[in-house]
């Protein structure tokens, strides 16, 4: 059933989200929707697990029916495999690639035979893109790509986002960086040890964290197709931090103490074995080119952000 929250659907301007029944999918549609847009979703599930319209696509065997997806002004693509769900073996990382890539170059193929295309296309893409490492600098658009594994599917996903200017359907790109909800994520693995009381920084403390509240990463989106705004953003918040200050404001603000040392990075190795990398690893990146966009940030401060999620009081 579609949920539409305008008494004019001809004056509704329609979206559809590729992936848009995961964590940012699911917050943005209900942030258009109050907005009166209409939200459909694309979904690899022929049941519809979401409150709007699923239209169906099957991404591994690049089918995807053009007549389901015509009439739409705005095309999000959110869709792929998890990160950080299974060990990187050779399959997983051609699935964490494909779904990513290969999304996009469906909706491309699929777009390319409608007579009315939509008006603005934007792709979900990563900080992963600057490649993981701890470094001093601060990372913006202009900066190159990294070299390993999720920067290289960085890489290609971002260029299979420009496949739809050929369509001449203008285009943004968002990288986006921690996501910050209550409603899972990384946020909420992060919480249970912090909850039961052994939360602690990882391996030295001094990787970086560019976190963003799930509001404002949505934020971002409406304001890029609001504005057609295109080209790359980078989706991170204002005012990163690093690991040790992140855990300790955590802490703070789940009302735990955080009395154990650090968690040594050789047992987060052990753990996680090469995904080990993007809790042990990172650098601060820099949100100037939203800012100087006219975006401005709702939860522009940590402290203040992790409040917003978790103060029950
Ligand atoms: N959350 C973060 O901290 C973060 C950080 C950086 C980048 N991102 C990127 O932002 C996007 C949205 O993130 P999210 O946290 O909302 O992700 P999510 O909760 O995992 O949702 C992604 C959606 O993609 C679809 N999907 C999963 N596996 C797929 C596959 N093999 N082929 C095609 N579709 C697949 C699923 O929809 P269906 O099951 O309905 O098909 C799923 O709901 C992702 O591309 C992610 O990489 C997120």
């Amino acid at each position: 059933m579609r949920i539409s929250c305008s008494a004019n659907e001809d004056m509704t301007k329609k979206v559809l989200i590729g992936g848009g029944s995961g964590l940012v999918g699911s917050r943005l549609t209900d942030l258009l929707m109050n907005k009166g847009y209409s939200v459909s979703h694309l979904s690899r599930s022929k049941e519809s697990k979401s409150w709007v319209d699923a239209i169906h696509w099957d991404v591994e065997k690049h089918k995807l029916n053009p007549k389901d997806i015509e009439g739409f002004d705005i095309v999000i693509n959110l869709a792929g495999a998890g990160i950080a769900d299974e060990p990187w073996s050779d399959k997983r990382k051609k699935v964490i690639r494909d779904s990513r890539v290969n999304s996009n170059l469906l909706l491309r193929d699929t777009l390319e035979q409608l007579r009315v295309k939509p008006s603005f296309f934007v792709s979900a893409s990563a900080i992963g893109f600057y490649g993981l490492q701890t470094t001093n600098h601060l990372f913006s658009e202009d900066d190159p790509a990294g070299s390993d594994f999720l920067a290289k599917t960085c890489i290609e996903w971002e260029s299979s986002a420009d496949e739809m200017t050929k369509l001449g359907i203008p285009t943004a790109k968002v990288r986006i960086g921690l996501v910050l909800s209550d409603e899972g994520g990384a946020l909420a693995e992060m919480e249970k040890p912090f909850r039961w009381g052994v939360g602690a920084p990882l391996g030295n403390g001094k990787q970086g964290m560019p976190w963003i509240h799930i509001d404002d990463l949505c934020g971002i989106f409406i304001h890029l197709i609001e504005n057609k705004m295109t080209g790359v953003y980078n989706g991170v918040s204002p005012n990163g931090v690093n690991n040790r200050h992140f855990s300790r404001e955590f802490a703070e603000v789940l009302n735990r103490k955080m009395i154990l040392p650090a968690v040594p990075g050789f047992m987060i190795k052990l753990m996680m074995g090469d995904r080990a990398d993007l809790v042990l690893k990172g650098s601060l990146i820099s949100s100037r080119k939203i800012q100087e966009a006219n975006y401005e940030f709702e939860y522009p401060v940590l402290k203040e952000a992790l409040y917003d999620l978790y103060d029950y009081s």
